[in-house]
């Protein structure tokens, strides 16, 4: 039976119109979104040059009839929605009916599908937008579809195109993406001949970013799991002590679409603002869920970028999932020297193939896939076919009555929640198996405020520390049943009172000590264009401030515990800093930059000999902070020499 039809143009013309097939790696991923729509458990890749000159995806989906087979490649041509009001909701990858319409019009076609317990297949064949040829022919269940000579028909467009390592490159990243986000259908990629990628179909993201990145990657990174308000959000965010250079090891989704939406990216580095320092970045693998009417995916010919309904919602659940993730966990860096991680471990390591990067046949494939992490190693398959329901981001804990995080071990668990909101209950096959409840963080806080506008020390913060001594003046040695810590003074004591101060300026608890003589700041125009901005957020900071003529401003009061000179560098650097960064300062952002700058300044020093007790309130205090890691300016706070390590320097494993 027929299951495409032909949009009405009511409904056609409200589609985003626009090049759906751009590079190669365009043909890769509508051919995917296709198998994944049809319900496929096993993709399998194959790429010549890059794609140019040739692109096979076969896939065990659903398949199609021979009417169907010939009707998508028509324009408008789906299966997927029928009327205006469908598109409000979009469940599936495709909607427009417009892809294979758009790659049969600009390549050499052929396209092999069954149905599933069907007698004979049917293959088509086109060639720039033309019908070949239609016949039956034998083929197993599913859908291949083989794509040659890009832009033959198209020459300018085909001068277009980027060496075969760089479309190389772009189509496994997409794999990866879709290979991440499907972790219940198995991929191969091959490139020339020569093998990319294999994941066998596996449980959830954890096991999935195991078999594509390894187990070292997996043990820098903390689970995400959130969802409040009809938003949930999971995956993996980096540690502090990863800090990248891009955003290349940054995989993020939104209804497990991969798009490059810029709202994720900035809430990503709002998260990570005064943990790690500017110009470097997190990875992070994100998955987004919210209600399909709650996000448009209408607006991108190629599907890319979407819309939200309520960004701000968005952002702000981003940015405390992934603060309640770093915190739940603190992670503390590894010494330089000790960083180099062991080699895999052989027993859980496994059975498949041999996996992605290993033996790349190109160097940008090799980049694409070590992107993230190290090379992978490969986990065996699990047993039986995909019960095709959106996977849920780690394995469910069977344990009744806690919203649970079992990603890894070490996670603590959390107290027990308060019952699940509705969207939670909506969106928990998503999150693992049964109902994500409010967790604690969220628990604390009537609406999803910034977590760290008010920083709380994660629940069950160890207590284990005992301290050694200290060395240079400098750094305290302490001990805790995990190996050996050494923490920088300086860098502690300014994560202690970074918090603090967030804390007092949120409740304009601050001191004000009026200057004698008022001071005198000449302002440069970005400067003072941030002063106008910012002039009462100032005031509630303790600086009493008034423009006098032109950029000149005088100020009568300043913070208490800052000193007259102080204080007017101190407003220089600031307002230097916010005018550097060429966007709207928010109130917290201020105020955090602030607090980071009198941190900073009132910290003890390097060099300077500690009692035994300073050293125990300064390494109690630490572990009560939020984000006791890293300082305000990212730089890590402990570094940790494993007992692992230790053990294996003195030959003892
Ligand atoms: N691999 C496949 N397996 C089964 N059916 C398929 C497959 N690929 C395409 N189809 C069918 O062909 C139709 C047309 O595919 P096409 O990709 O052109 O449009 P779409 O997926 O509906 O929308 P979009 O243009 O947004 O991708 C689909 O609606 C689907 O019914
Ligand atoms: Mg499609």
């Amino acid at each position: 039976m027929s299951k495409i039809r032909i949009l009405p143009d009511v409904v056609a013309n409200r589609i985003a119109a626009g090049e759906v097939v751009e590079r190669p790696a365009s043909i890769v991923k509508e051919c995917l979104e296709n198998a994944l729509d049809a319900q496929a458990h096993q993709i399998d890749l194959a790429v010549e040059r890059g794609g140019k000159e040739s692109i096979r995806i076969r896939d065990d989906g659903e398949g199609m009839t021979q009417d169907d087979a010939i009707l998508a490649f028509e324009r408008h041509a789906t299966s997927k929605i029928r009327t205006a009001e469908e598109l409000m909701a979009i469940q599936t990858f495709g909607f427009r009916g417009e892809a294979l319409a758009a790659i049969g019009s600009v390549a050499r076609v052929t396209l092999t599908t069954k149905l599933h317990g069907a007698t004979s297949g049917t293959e088509v064949c086109l060639e720039g937008g033309k019908l070949r040829h239609v016949r039956e022919v034998a083929a197993p269940g599913g859908t291949e579809i083989l794509v040659r000579d890009l832009f033959f028909n198209l020459p300018a467009r085909r001068k277009f195109l980027k060496t075969e390592a760089t479309e190389a490159f772009h189509i496994t990243n997409l794999v990866t993406h879709y290979a991440l986000a499907h972790p219940q259908c198995g991929f191969t990629l091959q490139h020339n001949g020569r093998q990319v990628l294999a994941v066998t179909a596996t449980t959830d993201l954890r096991a999935r970013a195991y078999q594509l990145f390894g187990a070292n990657m997996l043990d820098s990174l903390a689970p995400v799991e959130f969802a409040q308000g009809g938003i949930a959000v999971g995956g993996f965010v980096s540690r502090p002590h990863v800090q990248r250079t891009s955003r290349d090891g940054q995989y993020l989704f939104v209804n497990r679409r991969f798009v490059r939406d810029k709202l994720i990216g900035r809430a990503l580095s709002d998260a990570y603002r005064n943990i790690l320092p500017p110009g470097v970045f997190p990875a992070a693998m994100l998955f987004v869920e919210v209600p399909p009417d709650m996000v448009d995916v209408n607006v991108h010919p190629q599907k890319t970028e979407v819309r939200f309904r309520a960004p701000q919602q968005v952002l702000e659940s981003i940015v405390t999932a992934v603060q309640q993730a770093l915190g739940r966990s603190p992670h503390f860096a590894p010494f330089p020297a000790a960083a180099t991680p062991p080699a895999h471990p052989s027993t859980t390591a496994a059975t498949s193939p041999p996996t992605g990067p290993h033996s790349p046949s190109a160097p940008a494939v090799h980049a694409a896939l070590q992107a993230l992490a190290p090379p992978p190693v490969a986990v065996p398959a699990s047993p039986g076919r995909n019960e095709r329901q959106p996977p849920p981001f780690f394995t469910a804990t069977p344990h009744p009555g806690a919203g649970s995080v079992s990603a890894t071990p070490s996670t603590p668990t959390l107290p027990t929640p308060e019952p699940p909101d509705e969207a939670a209950t909506r969106l928990h096959s998503i999150l693992g198996g049964r109902p994500r409840t409010r967790c604690a963080g969220a628990a604390r806080r009537a609406h999803p405020t910034r977590p760290t506008s008010e920083p709380h020390p994660p629940d069950g913060r160890r207590t284990d520390v005992r301290i050694l001594g200290q060395i240079h003046d400098s750094y305290i040695v302490a001990a805790d049943a995990d190996g050996l810590l050494l923490i920088d003074q300086h860098v502690a004591h300014e994560r202690i009172l970074f918090e603090q101060r967030v804390r007092a300026l949120l409740a304009r608890d601050v001191l004000v000590q009026m200057l004698l003589t008022p001071l005198v700041v000449d302002l440069s125009p970005a400067q003072a264009t941030v002063f106008d901005a910012l002039e009462s957020e100032l005031e509630a900071a303790g600086f009493r401030t008034t423009r006098l003529a032109g950029r000149t401003v005088a100020v009568q009061g300043v913070p208490a515990d800052l000193g007259a000179e102080d204080a007017k560098t101190l407003l220089t650097e600031l307002l230097d800093a916010l005018a550097s960064e060429q966007q709207t300062v928010s109130r917290e952002h201020f105020l955090r930059e602030l607090a980071a700058s009198l941190a900073c300044r009132a910290a003890i020093k390097v060099n300077m000999n500690l009692t035994p007790e300073k050293m125990t309130w300064l390494v109690d205090e630490l572990f009560q902070c939020a984000q006791p890691t890293n300082c305000p300016h990212g730089r890590p706070v402990i570094l940790r020499f494993d007992m692992s390590l230790i053990e294996r320097g003195f030959k003892r494993t």
